[in-house]
């Protein structure tokens, strides 16, 4: 894609990747459950933060560099898990480790992605985290766990907030499936998209790869809504995490925290992190945006635990708003997936620049110069969601 430079911000890439990415997996990303009311203020109340200008601060030798789980990163953001991600391009959770790499942040694959553990430990040299789902059939989660041992992966992401499925009415009126299925519509919205196609011709990755070919019992492994139902484990409770995490025996997150008591049973069940997430306001919609939630899990487990956030982060004034109010990181998710889908690989590295571009510009106008200058006091109105 030769036009990126003229890519500003994340909407652009949104714009873009509407047009380049087949209907069914666009809307994919672009959805919420219900009345998507939880998705939008996850960016609506981020936007409700103000920043406090301050001038006449010395700002040379500025740094975004800090840490997360004890990795040096070039700034404190990492990849989400994001399901189908090698459906908004071919190949593309391959693509976005490279760029994570590349860039320097962490990449994490999702259990539901196209793209196999194996294909990203043979593609990029850097360690990646690996997202797990809590399923029915254990032995298939213990294969799951050795082959992210085997994977070299450097810690364990269990999403603890998808036992049963939120509705997204836009992916039952699409009939969302990987491969998408040859009916009419779908045929007619693929002539449409030529460039996804051709590159996805050139792939034999289309269906779930870490699951086709390793899991049993599933009757259409195209649909995510079926694999959930049936393979998601309802009945998952803390115990099944201190089963995971003695399996797994490395570094572990805990994601989809949205209570303090929640937080505080995650710090008991030993995580070294955990994700402050309503799922993008894809699961319990009506549930408040994750920003609204942060502080009071903040003053609950700050210090015994990393904090990382997720949910409407589009740039990096986003990303200085969460970590004022107390994140040591950030998750992010549609932000990359629109990169990618417009413009593959370097689409994903410019999302991550621009994403840091605007974070130290940012934290410069506040007159700060590090990560660890961060604070409340940055802010405006940092009592807004106490
Ligand atoms: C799965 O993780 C989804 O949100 O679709």
């Amino acid at each position: 894609m030769n036009n990126l430079k003229k890519v500003t911000h994340v909407a652009d890439f949104q714009r873009l990747a509407r047009r380049r990415v087949p209907k069914m997996f666009y809307e994919y990303v672009d959805s919420g459950s219900w009345t998507e009311s939880t998705y939008h203020s996850n960016e609506a109340d981020l936007q409700r933060l103000l920043f406090k200008q301050r001038v006449a601060v010395n700002l040379e030798q500025r740094s975004l560099q800090s840490t997360m789980l004890g990795q040096t990163v070039r700034m404190p953001v990492a990849l989400a898990p994001t399901g189908l991600t090698g459906m908004q391009y071919a190949d593309g959770e391959i693509l976005a480790a490279q760029a994570a790499k590349n860039f320097g942040v962490p990449f994490t694959l999702s259990t539901m992605s196209i793209c196999s553990l194996e294909d990203i430990a043979s593609h990029t040299q850097a360690p990646f985290w690996f997202q797990l789902y809590v399923m029915r059939d254990r032995s298939f989660m213990e294969a799951l766990i050795d082959r992210a041992k085997a994977a070299n992966c450097s810690a364990l992401v269990v999403t603890l907030d998808l036992q049963v499925l939120g509705q997204r009415h836009k992916d039952i009126k699409n009939g969302l499936s990987t491969p998408p299925k040859p009916t009419l519509k779908n045929i007619l919205n693929l002539a449409t998209k030529p460039h996804w196609c051709a590159q996805m011709l050139k792939t034999p990755r289309r269906t779930f790869g870490n699951i086709v070919g390793h899991a049993k019992g599933v009757s259409d492994v195209s649909s995510l809504s079926v694999w959930t139902a049936e393979q998601f484990d309802p009945s998952l409770c803390w115990d099944d995490i201190a089963w995971i995490k003695k399996c797994w025996g490395g570094k572990l997150i805990l994601k989809g925290i949205m209570e303090p008591e929640d937080a505080q049973l995650a710090v008991d069940a030993g995580a070294d992190a955990i994700v402050v997430s309503n799922h993008g306001g894809r699961q319990l919609d009506g549930a408040p945006s994750t920003i609204a939630a942060l502080p009071a899990i903040v003053a609950a487990v700050k210090g015994k635990t990393e904090i990382y956030f997720d949910g409407g982060i589009r740039g990096g004034q986003d990303v200085l708003r969460a970590l004022a109010l107390g994140a040591d990181g950030v998750m992010i998710g549609r932000a990359f997936l629109y990169a990618l889908g417009a413009a593959g690989q370097p689409g994903v590295e410019r999302c991550l620049e621009m994403m840091a571009n605007e974070l130290d510009v940012t934290l410069a106008l506040c007159g700060r110069r590090r990560i660890s200058d961060i604070d409340s006091t940055v802010l405006k109105n940092p009592q807004l969601f106490a």
